[in-house]
């Protein structure tokens, strides 16, 4: 009932010139995908000749963040409007990085999370634990709160729009994936939390996990109940390896 979603975050990575060949190599290699959803985030410089490129295909295309304001004096930050502009329908909001270097919060999270809503842009909402959090026993606090207050204060209509990507910070580049069943057991706590907010719109809420996904991990994890696909950057850079984690299941 959930349809999976493999989605490309990747980062600082990528001219334009390298992006644009990347995409024109893998539109051919996965031209025949049916099942999955595929998604694929480049650096705002690379989105509008990406998403030109991929016109037509089963490929869409994200940011991987944007502001809340409309327009205005606002140096450096980039719109909605200006994102779905650029011919994207997606946006990671929250990722971890952007928590840990650039100062987000569930708040800036909650309010990325509903300018995008209004623009069209579908979010893909990121929550994760540190290490330290871990071994201290609070990732399900730390995940709740993040659940709760950043994506907070939807209508039911868009609730049920909204991607969730469960990223252990451990396991983001470190090569340390979690275990299937400890990402099962996240996963199937933040529907849980999700279904408290918003019924039964949480059943069909896609939940990405994220952290060192790689061919050789993805169907495993992707055989996990809750599991509903994955957010993947440093094997999301080589046209090879996602084609093999779009095509997990063949
Ligand atoms: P990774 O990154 O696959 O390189 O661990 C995942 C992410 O941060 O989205």
């Amino acid at each position: 009932m959930r349809k999976p979603l493999m989605a490309g975050n990747w980062k600082m990575n990528k001219t334009i010139p390298e992006a644009v060949a990347m995409v024109k190599e893998l539109k051919g290699k996965i031209a025949d995908v049916k099942d999955v959803d595929v998604l694929l985030c480049p650096v705002f410089t690379a989105l509008y000749p990406v998403a030109n490129e991929v016109k037509g295909s089963n490929i869409n295309i994200g940011a991987q963040d944007l502001f809340w304001e409309a327009k205005g004096a606002f140096t450096g930050e980039v719109a909605p409007n200006m994102i779905t502009d650029a011919g994207c329908s997606f946006v990671i909001i929250g990722h971890s990085e952007r928590r840990q270097y650039f100062g987000e919060t569930n708040e800036t999270v909650n309010k990325k999370i509903k300018a995008a809503l209004s623009s069209g842009l579908i979010p893909v909402v990121c929550v994760g634990e540190t290490l330290k959090e871990r071994e201290d026993n609070v990732t399900f606090k730390v995940i709740e709160s993040q659940v709760r207050e950043g994506i907070k204060d939807l209508s039911k209509e868009e609730a049920a729009k909204v991607v969730i990507a469960y990223e252990p910070v451990w396991a983001i580049g470190t090569g340390k994936t979690a275990t299937p069943d400890q990402a099962q057991e996240v996963h199937a706590f933040i529907r849980k939390v999700y279904g408290e907010m918003y019924g039964d719109v949480a059943e069909g809420t896609r939940i990405l996990y994220g952290g060192s996904v790689k061919p050789s991990n993805v169907s495993e994890l992707m055989k996990k109940e809750d599991i509903d696909g994955g957010l993947v950057g440093g094997a999301s850079l080589k046209a090879e390896d996602f084609e093999a984690l779009v095509k997990y299941g063949k």
